[in-house]
């Protein structure tokens, strides 16, 4: 069953991307604005971040996705042979299935093995206990564990856990007992300020707002079941609750909520280096591709994706150099307007 669902989201997230690598977003919300004086010597810009404790050479990561099957194991190595090539960061997908059904366990391990210096990280879903958490590290030998908290992902899918009661809790333990840091993430539909304060109220440090607008898995999981095929049925479907959540941006925007001391990522509808650059605009230390990845991986193998991870380093610092930021200090003090549904959200939390 676990199989089937992840090789189900692999293929129905690629049909996704087909469509949003042209679909407008929230990300279209924020614009510079344009000092055509205010340019810089490419030469003199240097685009490395900090993602808590790691320098990184560029502001990008490769979220969570896959792994458990035979078609995931392919795409998790063309993935790391990528990371490697480029010292992007990478994350597996959730490991959960391999620790239930250990010999599914090397399309994950293929990612160490086609990356042994590079930084990874290990993903599992809220709802586990820290012996999953150490355990998924040592799969890994991972710098640092994502766990994803995917409330309306569980409700929609139809094999999912709705025991959402006892998330904080284990969260704290792990968090506690980990010796590596753990980010929280959610996988589509945003984290509120108010949802990042009570994480960092358990000790959690680092974040990824994984916002709306890129891969839905609402739909995902809808499009899992088959077209409904009389009248009843259609009221079994979830449809309704593909709007929900929040976007990148507007997580972004409520920045100015949340404890200084975090680390907050961002990601969710990540198209291209401009995107990229509108997030850190907007204070995120990195940004994370999952979907668009996964596309070039699946077309391409490892040479599309390092070809593209190269790209998007190019193009961000082509884009710092046009804004005139020399780093990503200075990027965040750039001019941005916030503008569409993203202002009037905004407005509409008191957020000026
Ligand atoms: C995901 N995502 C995900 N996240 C996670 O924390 N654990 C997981 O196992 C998975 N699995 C997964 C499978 C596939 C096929 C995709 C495309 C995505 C969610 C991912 O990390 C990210 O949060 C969302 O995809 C939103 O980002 P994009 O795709 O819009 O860049």
């Amino acid at each position: 069953m676990a199989q089937s669902r992840k090789d189900d989201h692999i293929r129905l997230a690629a049909v996704q991307q087909e469509q949003l690598a042209d679909t407008r977003n929230a990300f279209d919300d924020v614009d510079f604005i344009h000092h055509a004086l205010a340019g810089i010597n490419e030469d003199d810009v240097d685009i490395s971040a900090q993602f808590g404790p790691w320098t990184i050479p560029a502001p990008i990561y490769i979220n969570g996705m896959t792994g458990g099957t035979d078609t995931a194991l392919p795409i998790n190595r063309a993935l790391a042979q990528a990371a490697a090539a480029t010292g992007i960061p990478m994350a597996s997908g959730s490991v959960a299935v391999a620790l239930e059904q250990p010999e599914t366990a090397g399309s994950f391990t293929v990612i160490r093995e086609h990356n042994p210096d590079g930084i990874v990280w290990a993903n599992l879903g809220a709802g586990r206990t820290l012996d999953h958490a150490k355990a998924a590290v040592d799969l890994l030998a991972a710098d640092g564990l994502q766990i994803h908290v995917n409330p309306i992902q569980e409700t929609v899918m139809p094999e999912g856990s709705r025991d959402f009661g006892q998330w904080l809790g284990l969260i704290e333990d792990i968090v506690a007992g980990l010796d590596v840091p753990v980010i929280i993430k959610e996988v589509g539909f945003g984290l509120s300020a108010k949802t990042i304060q009570q994480l960092y109220d358990l000790g959690v440090r680092i974040v990824d707002v994984a916002g709306s607008g890129g891969t839905n898995f609402a739909r995902i999981e809808n499009e899992r079941t088959p077209h409904p095929s009389n009248a009843i049925d259609v009221h079994a479907k979830w449809d309704w609750l593909e709007p929900m959540g929040l976007t990148a941006v507007d997580c972004l925007l409520e920045m100015a909520r949340v404890p200084t001391d975090l680390t907050v990522v961002a990601s969710g509808g990540v198209r291209n280096p401009l995107d990229v650059v509108r997030a850190q605009a907007l204070g995120a230390h990195a940004v994370g591709l999952a979907g668009a990845m996964l596309r070039v991986a699946m077309s391409d193998g490892a040479e599309g994706v390092t070809e593209v991870l190269n790209l998007f380093k190019t193009r961000i610092r082509q884009v710092y150099a046009l804004l005139g930021a020399a780093n990503a200090r200075q990027l965040r003090a750039t001019d941005v307007i916030i503008t569409g549904t993203s202002a009037e959200r905004a407005r509409a939390r008191n957020i000026d």
